[in-house]
This record gives C-alpha cells, sequence and structure tokens, in this order.
C-alpha cells in the first residue's frame, strides 16, 4: 500500500507535466485568439486569399463624395470576397508594388494602421464567421478566430445596433509605437489619427462605389475592443465600420 502510494505521488506530477503541452495545445489551438506583436507577428495563422482588386467602377469619385451618407441599416444578403477585397484594398491597400505605398497617405510612409474584420450575420461568402487580419502586403486576410464575435463587439460598442446588424465590421486600429519612434506625441495625437480619417473615407467612398452601406463608429471601449480582438496594448483601436447591403 505504502509504496503503491509512493508510486504514485511519483508518477502523477510527472504525468501531469508532461501533459501540459497538449493541454495548453487544445486550449489555445482551440479557443485563443493568435497574438500579434504590435501588428506585426501572426503565429500559425490561417491566410485566407483574396480576389484582386478590380480598379474599375461605374461611379465616379465626384458621385461617391456626393452620395455619401452615413447608413445605419443593412440588407440580408451577404457580402461577395470581391467586395470585401475592395473594401480593404480602398482602405490599406498596396497601390504601389515597388514602393508598398497605400491606398491611403502615411506620414513618413510608416503605416501605423492595422485593419481587422469581424464576420457577422449575414457575412461574407464562402468565409466564416470570426475575425480576421488584413495583410496589405499580401492582400489577403490570416484567420485569428472563428465563431461569433458581432454581438460582444457591438457591447463593446456601446451597444450600437449596426455594429451588430451589418454583414461584417471593420475595425482600424493603430500601433502607435511605428509614429513615435520618428514623430514623438505628435505622431500618435496628430498623424496617426489623420491617417484613420484617410483610410476611414476611403473606406466610405468605396462603400458608395459598391453600393454598400457603411458608418464611421468612434464610440466604442478601446479596452473591450481589444478584448474582443484579442490584440496587444500596442494596438489602438480608432474606428469600426460596420458594412453591409442597402436595405
Ligand atoms: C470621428 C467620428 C465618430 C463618429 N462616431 C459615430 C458613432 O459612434 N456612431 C454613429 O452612429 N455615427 C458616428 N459617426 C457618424 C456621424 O454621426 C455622421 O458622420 C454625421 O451624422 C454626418 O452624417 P453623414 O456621415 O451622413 O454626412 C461618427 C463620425 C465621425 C467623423
Amino acid at each position: 500500500m505504502r509504496t503503491e502510494r509512493s508510486v504514485h505521488r511519483t508518477i502523477l506530477p510527472l504525468l501531469v507535466v508532461a501533459s501540459l503541452p497538449l493541454i495548453l495545445g487544445l486550449v489555445f489551438g482551440a479557443f485563443g485568439h493568435v497574438r500579434t506583436d504590435g501588428g506585426d507577428r501572426e503565429h500559425s495563422a490561417e491566410s485566407v486569399s483574396l480576389p484582386t482588386q478590380s480598379g474599375e467602377s461605374d461611379v465616379s469619385v465626384e458621385e461617391a463624395i456626393a452620395n455619401r451618407r452615413s447608413r445605419r441599416e443593412y440588407g440580408e444578403e451577404a457580402l461577395s470576397r470581391r467586395e470585401l477585397g475592395q473594401l480593404l484594398w480602398a482602405a490599406q491597400g498596396v497601390t504601389e508594388g515597388t514602393t508598398g505605398y497605400r491606398a491611403a497617405p502615411s506620414a513618413g510612409a510608416l503605416y501605423p494602421l492595422e485593419v481587422y474584420v469581424v464576420v457577422g450575420t449575414p457575412g461574407v461568402d464562402d468565409l466564416e464567421k470570426g475575425i480576421y487580419h488584413y495583410r496589405p502586403e499580401n492582400h489577403e486576410l490570416t484567420r485569428r478566430k472563428i465563431g461569433t464575435v458581432q454581438s460582444e463587439l457591438r457591447a463593446a460598442g456601446v451597444d450600437q445596433e449596426p455594429i451588430g446588424e451589418a454583414a461584417i465590421d471593420i475595425v482600424v486600429c493603430a500601433v502607435d509605437e511605428r509614429a513615435t519612434g520618428k514623430y514623438g506625441e505628435r505622431g500618435r495625437k496628430r498623424y496617426v489619427p489623420m491617417e484613420a480619417g484617410h483610410a476611414g473615407e476611403n473606406l466610405y467612398l468605396q462603400a458608395e462605389a459598391l453600393g454598400l452601406a457603411t458608418v464611421s463608429i468612434g464610440a466604442f471601449s478601446d479596452d473591450h475592443v481589444r478584448d474582443v480582438l484579442g490584440i496587444p496594448t500596442s494596438q489602438r483601436p480608432l474606428y469600426i465600420f460596420p458594412v453591409g447591403g442597402r436595405t
């Protein structure tokens, strides 16, 4: 009896220690977010390709500006992947391959913005509900989490209905450090929010040209949005754009 107990005492802790990697792997692999380091590194995240942007539209830039409106009601149709790709390209896509310059201007071409997509209901054709991160350099998404997230994002956005009712929510965040390294506080206080404004207006006008509906949302809890997206404190959420079809 005594021997059996001592064997258990020795073997049980060993078994627990040996199983730790498996237990941690299951917990974080199945339910955890893929963390980023200042938006630069993403581990073992699956890539989702987006159609090449078309570069053509029947709507002139003047018409898009004239007709742009904040629209808070959305249709029941899912967005197409082409529409999603076009929206993300307008916000932060690379428009000059050799330099890496993007659709929206950036102080010192430092590109502090990181763009996330929360796919809800009705969502996007052939894309599971969840959280995705836009990678401008490859014009693709990396999948961060699969599951229902939109209702929690709505809660983070002081329960604003458009966030929960749109097909998707595009969340524009910033890694301030990329701008403060060169520009100090001016980078954080002025340049970064200005850049979010540029990306945001591009999103509005692109949505207009595609016949979609969107609204810029600035009222939300930064910490709660960070928590929902699973992003570190080095990233600051600046805007939420619910996007859907027109009613
Ligand atoms: C910085 C900023 C923050 C905003 N935040 C919200 C918001 O939290 N919720 C909302 O419904 N609209 C928000 N809006 C949209 C404004 O309400 C909208 O732009 C304004 O009513 C003018 O309407 P228009 O965009 O159709 O011209 C925001 C707009 C800006 C520029």
